[in-house]
């Protein structure tokens, strides 16, 4: 197999590849490499654009602040949200899953209310929750997917009435599973419950519409799509923006104050106090214009191709043992005989490989499939080639002789 051409030029955006040609980085589900425009955007930040945003009214801040508010439409379009006040800054996926899960405890949540998980989640989509549920003493339910089928129907029996959240991820970032979620949010709003998507492993791969989709929380991190490190998004749905109390309190997310009283600003300002990663925003801004010139629908489906082809080579090697299905998004997770699935990093390492090894911040799931030590995870992306596919596959075969 040969890596198409558009793909290569797509590759050659990412400086760090570029600078270190016989590199094959199989670790993007952590988080991806930059592209130029990234880069550029930063530098051009800082050199001739710099100040800060909202708050001042020279030239300099008022252009910032236009750049800024463009990056937030840009992303809010990107993910089909017509409103860009809908879409919050964050630091990441982590802290908009964090912000949810506070402005809900402020909230009106009932004692006999319980909130609903799958057992496919990221650390930060359960331990948040788990830790609400002991603070209200309420139920945290797990939807158990029986060996991670992903049906709907272990979410029909997880949710009811009492119900006041399902949490999901759109893609888990352990087995590459892409979950039911356009059922889990039509059964949530069924029975008037919340829904929060995150997106964390999705964004980057799959055409996201949050409109389309109607949930009331989407959540991702701009890292994981190319993007900067610090930066998160929360999506919220314009009906539920009144209804919950700030996150944190300070500069930005007010409109008057005086020693007795605070008037909340609105949305998106009302959680974004303080000041904000100015730097990020813009850059992910640059970034989202580089995708949206690229022919998405290639990339996805080259990464796609991609995925299936060394799942395939991976199957048939009988020292592998695979845990990913397969039509799994983007990523695969095995095992490698009985070694430790560190020795196996340590030694594709040493041959210029990257794959995470580790439980991936998913105990729970790892728990589940009995694997204490956890699995190698390759995750890949679309500036990912054949040769480096063809180089990783030798460097296992290379491996079986020590079996
Ligand atoms: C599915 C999922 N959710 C949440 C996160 C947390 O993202 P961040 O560390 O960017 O906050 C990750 C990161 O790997 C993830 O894969």
């Amino acid at each position: 197999m040969k890596t198409p051409a558009h793909i290569l030029d797509f590759k050659a955006h990412f400086p760090l590849l570029i600078n270190k040609p016989d590199l094959v980085y199989f670790d993007n589900a952590a988080t991806t490499q930059k592209p130029q425009v990234m880069l550029d955007a930063i530098q051009h930040f800082y050199q001739y654009d710099y100040a800060t945003v909202h708050r001042s009214t020279h030239t300099l801040s008022s252009d910032v602040t236009h750049q800024y508010e463009e990056s937030r439409k840009n992303v809010a379009q990107y993910i089909g949200c017509d409103q860009p006040s809908s879409l919050i800054w964050t630091k990441g996926t982590t802290e908009s899953i964090n912000l949810v899960a506070t402005i809900l405890q402020d909230s009106t949540i009932s004692s006999s209310s319980n909130i609903v998980i799958s057992d496919l989640e990221h650390h930060a989509n359960l331990v948040p929750w788990q830790q609400l549920c002991q603070k209200l003493n309420i139920e945290l339910r797990v939807a158990n997917t029986q060996q991670f089928q992903h049906k709907i129907d272990a979410f029909i029996e997880a949710v009811d009435q009492d119900t006041y959240i399902v949490a999901c991820s759109h893609v888990s970032n352990a087995l590459g599973i892409t979950q039911p979620i356009k059922d889990v949010i039509k059964l949530a709003k069924k029975y008037n419950a919340l829904s929060l998507i995150d997106g964390a492993q999705a964004v980057c791969h799959l055409n996201v519409d949050v409109n389309a989709l109607d949930c009331d929380f989407y959540v991702f991190s701009a890292h994981k799509m190319y993007g900067p490190t610090g930066l998160g998004c929360l999506y919220i749905k314009p009906e539920q923006q009144s209804r919950f109390p700030p996150y944190q309190f300070g500069g930005e997310m007010v409109k008057t104050v005086n020693y007795n009283n605070t008037v909340f600003n609105d949305l998106p300002h009302k959680y974004e106090a303080g000041t904000p990663n100015i730097e990020a925003v813009i850059a992910f801004g640059a970034v989202i214009q580089f995708l949206q010139q690229q022919n998405l629908t290639l990339l996805q489906q080259y990464e796609s191709e991609l995925t299936r082809y060394l799942y395939q080579a991976l199957k048939q090697r009988s020292f592998i043992s695979l845990y990913s299905p397969i039509d799994s998004q983007n990523i695969i997770s095995f095992t490698l005989a009985d070694w430790h699935p560190h020795d196996v990093s340590e030694l594709l390492n040493n041959m210029n490989i990257a794959v995470r090894v580790g439980t991936h911040c998913a105990q729970p799931v790892m728990q589940q499939l009995q694997l204490t030590n956890g699995t190698i995870r390759l995750s890949l992306c679309a500036y990912n080639t054949y040769e480096d596919a063809q180089l990783f596959l030798r460097a296992i075969d290379s491996l079986e002789d020590f079996i």
